[in-house]
């Protein structure tokens, strides 16, 4: 083992791992991919986050996250194994309406489970959703149900199965989503209001409001569905249908998002120079952004020719930390612009060590130290600054970069970042994820053998052997 490690940290000195190293590393990865698949009654129907190990960092690291089993089902339906997909898809359906409700607090039909497991009872094998109510914020995901139309959207585009989207079922859960996410609430932007840790990052981390990542998802949602959803005949005059509201409201994301998240070197000397108190609908500084809360790293930080979309904004409030996969989603399912897209992913390129490092990709940047830290997380812990959910570094976020970096002609980057991620991972046991500012250590609470750290190589691997796979993805 010894001698293979140094032969991989030599070869990655060279910036290249040989294609027969690269091939027994994807071989382990599929193995653990393998290993992780449940079954239900004999069906193949998820994959679990981690391989049992004794020192699984969470119970329920045992079940099938829905935002985990993504790269999963990409490396499936790439392989041909397109019952399994399927078989999750019509899974994490029937779980939406096995939520709990509290008496005078229901969870409102259509969301769908942060996770599920199988359970072996007397009467045999049962299926146990979690919405939020065992996990450690107690919060409903509301990725969730936007990665399943995703999903479900990929597996008809790549399996030319147009019946289960289709189906009377599934065309009547896709209206439910679309009602939950459109339905007048107290907001007056095209964004969606959501909780914090409503997302990946499931603890509290100061991302409740309109978090970027989920404004990414759902322009990809409102992008897809009028591919899946049918039309239905109005039955009042001037009554509109859902699909054509979805419509309206993607066109006005989508503009709200490249204006107001966007974030360059002319853009912060605009928000530097603002006026701020202005009424009237011709204000230039429509959320009354204070200058004065320009934070100082980003003024040195932020390279010229590069920009990226900020992780949040409300009234007076602009949070100006990057998170990535917010970023990425945006480049991959055209939310950003062409210019935006290639100035995003210049941003990894000039700011590499901070963003790649010795393990792609930085989930946040930068972390939140001291008190900020401490008002922000609750002082939590596990998300001290530079680890975890604060600034660690995922390898399951190399995929999307992968993905974002091809899309952008940038294949040499994710190349790049494909040989800095297969140079370590298999040594380290395939950890969750890494600490410290440049990624060097495993994280401190890492569970190993993370599918989707796995996962995400094998479809890097993939994305960059044949980058017409992009074309799968909503575009
Ligand atoms: C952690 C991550 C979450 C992931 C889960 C399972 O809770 O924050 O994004 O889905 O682990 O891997």
């Amino acid at each position: 083992m010894c001698k293979i490690v140094s032969l991989v940290l030599y070869f990655s000195a060279l910036h290249s791992i040989p294609e027969m190293m690269t091939k027994t590393i994807l071989k382990t990865a599929y193995q653990i991919l393998e290993k992780s698949i449940l079954y239900h009654k004999g069906e193949p129907i998820g994959t679990v986050a981690a391989l049992s190990s004794p020192d699984l960092a969470a119970a329920n690291y045992e079940e099938c996250f829905i935002r985990d089993f993504v790269p999963s089902a990409l490396v499936f339906l790439s392989d041909g194994r397109t019952d399994i997909v399927r078989n999750f898809l019509k899974t994490v359906l029937t779980l939406r309406t096995r939520e709990r409700t509290v008496a005078g607090h229901e969870i409102q039909p259509g969301v769908m489970p942060a996770s599920f497991r199988v359970t072996e009872t007397d009467e045999g094998e049962i299926l146990q959703a979690d919405f939020g109510e065992k996990a450690i914020g107690r919060v409903a995901p509301v990725d969730s149900m936007m990665w399943w139309v995703i999903l479900l959207y990929i597996y008809t585009e790549s399996t030319g199965d147009k019946e289960l989207a289709k189906s009377e079922e599934f065309q009547s859960t896709l209206r439910q989503i679309l009602h939950l996410c459109l339905k007048d609430s107290f907001e007056v932007s095209p964004a969606l209001l959501v909780p914090d840790a409503c997302t990946m990052i499931d603890r509290r981390m100061g991302i409740y409001g309109h978090p970027l990542e989920i404004q990414s998802l759902f322009y990809a949602v409102l992008r897809v569905t009028h591919h899946l959803l049918d039309k239905q005949p109005t039955r009042r005059q001037g009554e509109t249908d859902i699909l054509d509201t979805a419509i309206s409201r993607q066109s006005a994301l989508q503009n709200y998002v490249r204006i107001f998240y966007w974030l360059d070197m002319e853009r912060l000397n605009e928000i530097h120079r603002y006026t701020t108190e202005q009424f009237g609908t011709d204000s230039v500084n429509v959320l009354n952004i204070y200058p004065e809360s320009i934070p100082n790293w980003v003024t040195d930080w932020l390279p010229d020719q590069c920009g990226y979309l900020v992780g949040n904004i409300g009234p007076s409030r602009m949070d100006f930390r990057l998170f990535t996969l917010g970023n990425l989603i945006a480049v991959m399912f055209g939310l950003a612009t062409d210019v935006q897209s290639e100035k995003i992913i210049r941003l990894y390129e000039s700011r590499w060590d901070d963003l790649i490092g010795s393990m792609p990709v930085k989930i946040i940047y930068p972390a939140m130290e001291g008190l900020e830290w401490q008002v922000r997380t609750g002082s939590d812990p596990k998300n001290v600054p530079w680890s975890y959910q604060n600034g660690g570094n995922w390898p399951a976020l190399l995929w999307p970069f992968v993905a974002a970096a091809l899309k952008t002609g940038r294949g040499d980057l994710a190349e790049r970042a494909f040989q800095v991620a297969i140079s370590r991972l298999s040594f380290d046991n395939w950890p969750e994820y890494y600490d410290s500012k440049t990624g060097r250590l495993i994280g401190r609470r890492a569970n190993m053998q993370q599918v989707w750290s796995a996962t995400s190589v094998i479809l890097s691997h993939k994305l960059l052997e044949d980058p017409e796979l992009l074309k799968l993805l909503p575009k």
